[in-house]
């Protein structure tokens, strides 16, 4: 029943330190026009085993296959180089390089549950809530680098809560409410709520903000209750708002009619009298919490808040650790990387990783031989991708020193400090 090739993958999360295996793996990956895959398979051999031939070879011929046009044969032998990479598709194959599979050692536990849940989603789709996403996630909490204090509030405030109910329930502890999640730009509000629906699978209700409203004006205030019911029906879940400060934005424009309505019928949906509410968690995400309306942070709504902060050392190394996994690298010293990362987002760091791979990757490809990523990549990189949170610490200074009365961004003062912003 099971062809060669899933009886060697399955052979290899078996003895996942077996070189032999692997690199056999990687070759009939290669062989059958997997490259990405075969790439990524005799990558993680060359982690261990910088010089294994065998493994080099496959690194050379999925690279160069990778980048021919589709159908031409994927074992041909690598052409000679010549000026081919004029029309090569660097997004495409950089993403084949970057991403080929899920990562290796996530467990795949797709409860039974939460197949049903997406078939249904699927079913009702068209009727449901055209806003709501319900897809399959696969960034897992342990793709998020650093952030330790963020994660292990959401961890106690409703993942163990959701995983144990019967001891939640035990100590009083109703699974409600909301959490706001602010910080400057790029350092991973949206990859931790991404991670968080990788957790849960279908009783992750993802919305766009922006999405409500440019898309639907008139129409904002059903879509909103829609997704609440979505929630409640997929109880325990959270409902995950995105880009509250989008709404923000747009009370000087036209629309902020309908930008009122939208916040008015959020102020409905979670005051939800009787227990309508239970088991709904309501998670948010903002660059700029000031701008949220005041009504939305009131007592029982999006009460608490917490600063998703820009990265420090050790969480700059972890997302570094996160980017650079699954591409071939040699001798690269996180240690200096990180010294030279100060005030990187986390989105900055991401950049930075793509910039210096299509540096090894266009050197590679220019003298057909495929090289790994070194240091003098990243350092070439560096030169050109420079840190992006500096507008937003400005206002975040102004905030802090004119604006926090009520001390709701004590945390974001205590982080100014620590960084001599203030
Ligand atoms: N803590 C992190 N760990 C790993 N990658 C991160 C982290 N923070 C940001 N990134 C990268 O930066 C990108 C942008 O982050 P995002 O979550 O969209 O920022 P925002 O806070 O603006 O929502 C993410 O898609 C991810 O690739
Ligand atoms: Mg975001």
């Amino acid at each position: 029943m099971t062809d060669p090739l899933s009886a060697l993958e399955a052979a290899v999360q078996a003895l996942p330190d077996d070189r032999t295996l692997r690199v056999r793996y990687a070759e009939l990956l290669a062989d059958a026009g997997r490259h990405g895959e075969a790439i990524e398979q005799a990558s993680v051999v060359l982690r261990e085993a910088p010089e294994d031939e065998a493994a080099k070879a496959v690194v050379r011929r999925a690279a160069l296959a990778a980048a021919e046009p589709p159908g031409s044969t994927p074992a041909a032998a690598p052409p000679a180089p010549s000026d081919r990479h004029e029309d090569i598709d660097w997004s495409e194959l950089e993403a084949s390089i970057a991403n080929p599979t899920e990562p290796p050692f996530v467990e795949r536990v797709v409860a039974e549950h939460d197949e049903e849940l997406l078939a249904e989603a699927a079913e009702t789709a068209e009727d449901a809530d055209p806003v709501a996403e319900l897809r399959r996630e696969t960034v897992r909490l342990a793709d998020v680098g650093g952030l330790e204090v963020v994660k292990r509030r959401i961890d106690e405030s409703f993942l163990q809560p959701m995983a144990h109910p019967e001891i939640a329930a035990a100590f009083g502890k109703k699974l409600r409410g909301g959490l706001l999640l602010y910080g400057p730009p790029g350092c991973g509000k949206t990859f931790l709520a991404r991670a968080i629906a990788g957790e849960l699978g279908a009783h992750f209700i993802s919305v766009t903000l922006s999405d409500v409203l440019d898309r639907f004006i008139g129409e904002s205030e059903k879509n909103i209750h829609r997704v609440f019911r979505t929630a409640r029906e997929h109880a325990p879940a959270v409902l995950f708002f995105d880009e509250m400060d989008a709404i923000g934005a747009k009370r000087s424009g036209n629309t902020f009619s309908s930008f009122r309505n939208v916040v008015n019928q959020i102020l409905v949906e979670m005051d939800g009298v009787d227990s309508q509410n239970d088991g709904v968690y309501v998670l948010a995400a903002t660059n700029h919490p000031w701008e949220v309306d005041a009504a939305l942070k009131r007592p029982g709504r999006f009460d608490r808040m917490v600063l998703v902060r820009p990265p420090d050392d050790d969480a700059r190394e972890a997302i570094l650790r996160v980017h650079l996994r699954r591409r071939p690298i040699e001798g690269i010293d996180l240690g200096d990387l990180v010294r030279r990362t100060k005030g990187f987002s986390g989105a900055d760091l991401e950049h930075l990783v793509t910039t210096a791979a299509e540096k090894a990757m266009t050197e590679s490809i220019r003298t057909g031989s495929v090289r790994p990523m070194r240091m003098d990549d990243m350092r070439a990189a560096l030169k050109e991708v420079k840190p992006s949170i500096g507008p937003w610490v400005q206002t975040a200074r102004n905030v802090a020193e004119y604006s926090n009365g009520s001390g709701e961004y004590d945390d974001m003062v205590e982080w100014l400090r620590e960084e001599k912003q203030l």
